[in-house]
């Protein structure tokens, strides 16, 4: 896909489809759109005045336009109330034309920006936001179907954005290179998480990762642990809960140098390429999810690719334990005793909590990098969904200024994310009578907490534990959002990066 900009008047653009935009109950047309309306003999006007379309959020209309303008179709595009206009209505806005692509078979589209600006926002970041809502509302995930010629994916090929001043061009031309960037890093995100756990196993992630170190040679470096290596690393509580699986555990460290005096940021992407459970094995009601716990794994490969493609003015080090958890002759048992890597013994009282045992050995590796801030991204726990539903990022940190910032970045991104507290009071529960901690809480409720106070024992560096399990997996359909794996984070994460300064 293409993105670039076109001063050309909306009437001259060749185009399989234009796409313009309206808002709810706007008295006057945008001076770009009454001409297009006069050259269209007042079809748009006509549409308007007898409310077949009034503009409301997510409307469409589509009308044909037998030569009298350049483009063969134009569309146009409800924005809702002008007063809650802002960049997720927008790329919402944009997502619905997802089905007129596939059914047109759309190979050129013309999308036609509004001089009203989104709130919060500039030219640059309403060229973004259009670009990303084109790219994720027309993801699909079909390499394992075959499909009859009219159902395989549209292939959109370039895509005109048309400026409401014409000395915006410019400014388009960066919004659409940073869209293009970021959506194509969600939907990779995507596709690792939509994987089936045959084919995305710990040595596919490490394969990427490796793949990703080919491309951006320069800034970036990737070294994998195996069996072997983490032995020496004693790296235990990633390898005890591999033991029960055929597959090899991996290790990933990426760094990329995008700053020699920057700071460093460690990203941790919990990898568990299939969740059986383990011994404490699952219900087998929609255990085929279960492939989705390496979302974390997939949003820090695709973070550091962006941070390639974007040159981020940082030094990141991402970080990803990754291996099944499955059950065995030879699989962790509850009861057992693992000594992790900073040397704390775990009691192992529920070997589906593994994603902690793996990522207790990640965050104790961090600190070798005297990390400014180290964000994990983790499918951790069932509790954050009960407390958060499946859009809601559950956010953990033992430095609460970093709220602001999480939100602020969530508010452009339109991803959502809400604080969440790490109670003191509820450490006791972690206490074993035979170790120095237990993988679970003793308490009934309020799991998510306790998951990230036991991550919170091997940090010592300003952290963000983002639980995720909430939000990575979709089975709910949601503009530019499809089913399956969602690839939410990857954005926020980028946008918090851009204006983070690390604390003295
Ligand atoms: N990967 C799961 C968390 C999860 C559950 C993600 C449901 C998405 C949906 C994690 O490894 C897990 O199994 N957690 C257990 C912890 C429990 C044993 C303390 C859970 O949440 O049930
Ligand atoms: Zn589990
Ligand atoms: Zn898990």
């Amino acid at each position: 896909m293409n993105f670039f900009p076109t001063t050309k008047p909306l009437s001259q653009i060749a185009t399989d489809l234009l796409a313009v935009q309206i808002f709810e109950n706007d008295k006057t047309l945008e001076p770009n759109i009454k001409e297009l309306d006069r050259v269209l003999g007042g079809e748009i006007s006509e549409l308007l005045k007898v409310k077949d379309f009034r503009g409301k959020f997510c409307e469409t209309q589509i009308m044909h336009t037998s030569g009298q303008i350049a483009a063969k179709r134009v569309v146009l595009l409800g924005l809702g109330k002008k007063a809650e206009y802002d960049l997720d209505k927008l790329r919402s806005a944009i997502s619905t034309l997802a089905p007129y692509i596939q059914k047109y078979r759309i190979k050129n589209l013309a999308i036609a920006l509004t001089k009203t600006l989104p709130k919060k926002s500039a030219v640059e970041l309403a060229a973004q936001a259009i670009t990303e809502g084109v790219i994720l509302s027309n993801y699909r995930f079909v390499h394992y179907k075959k499909l009859e010629e009219e159902e395989k994916p549209a292939e959109l090929l370039n895509i005109q954005l048309v400026p409401a001043n014409l000395r915006d061009k410019t400014k388009i031309q960066k919004g659409v290179a940073v869209g293009q960037i970021l959506g194509t890093a969600v939907n990779y995100a995507r596709d690792l998480g939509n994987h089936p756990a045959n084919v995305a196993t710990p040595a596919h992630l490490a394969r990427h990762a490796l793949d990703l170190a080919k491309q951006y040679r320069k800034n970036l470096k990737v070294k994998i642990l195996d069996s072997p290596g983490l032995r020496k690393e004693n790296m235990r509580g990633l390898l005890a809960v591999s033991q029960g699986s055929d597959e090899e555990p991996k290790f990933i460290i990426l760094e990329y140098q995008g700053k020699k005096s920057a700071p460093t940021v460690a990203l941790v992407g919990k990898g568990i390429t299939f969740d059986s459970g383990g011994i404490s094995i699952k219900p087998s009601d929609k255990m085929e999810e279960m492939k989705f716990d390496m979302a974390g794994a997939a949003t820090v490969l695709a973070l550091i690719k962006a941070a390639c493609e974007l040159k981020l003015p940082l030094n990141l080090v991402g970080l990803i334990p990754a291996t099944e958890n499955l059950p065995s002759g030879k699989a962790l048992k509850p009861g057992d005793i693992i000594r992790s890597r900073s040397g704390k013994t775990i009691e192992v009282v529920n070997t589906d909590a593994e994603g902690r045992m793996v990522l207790m050995d990640a965050l104790d590796y961090a600190k070798k990098y005297k990390p400014a801030l180290v964000i994990d991204f983790a499918t951790l726990t069932g509790a954050i969904v009960v407390a958060l539903g499946d859009d809601i990022i559950g956010a953990f940190t033992n430095q609460n200024s970093f709220f602001p910032g999480l939100q602020a970045a969530a508010q452009i991104t339109g991803e959502k994310i809400w604080p969440m507290p790490l109670e003191k009071e509820y450490e006791q529960f972690l206490k074993s009578d035979f170790a120095d901690l237990r993988n679970i809480g003793a308490l009934r409720y309020g799991d998510h907490i306790i998951g990230a106070l036991f991550l919170k024992n091997f940090v010592n560096y300003p952290w963000i534990h983002l639980d995720i399990a909430g939000v990575a997996w979709a089975n709910r359909e949601k503009p530019y959002r499809p089913k399956g794996a969602t690839g939410v984070g990857v954005r926020l994460a980028i946008e918090f990066l851009k204006s983070f300064k690390p604390r003295r």
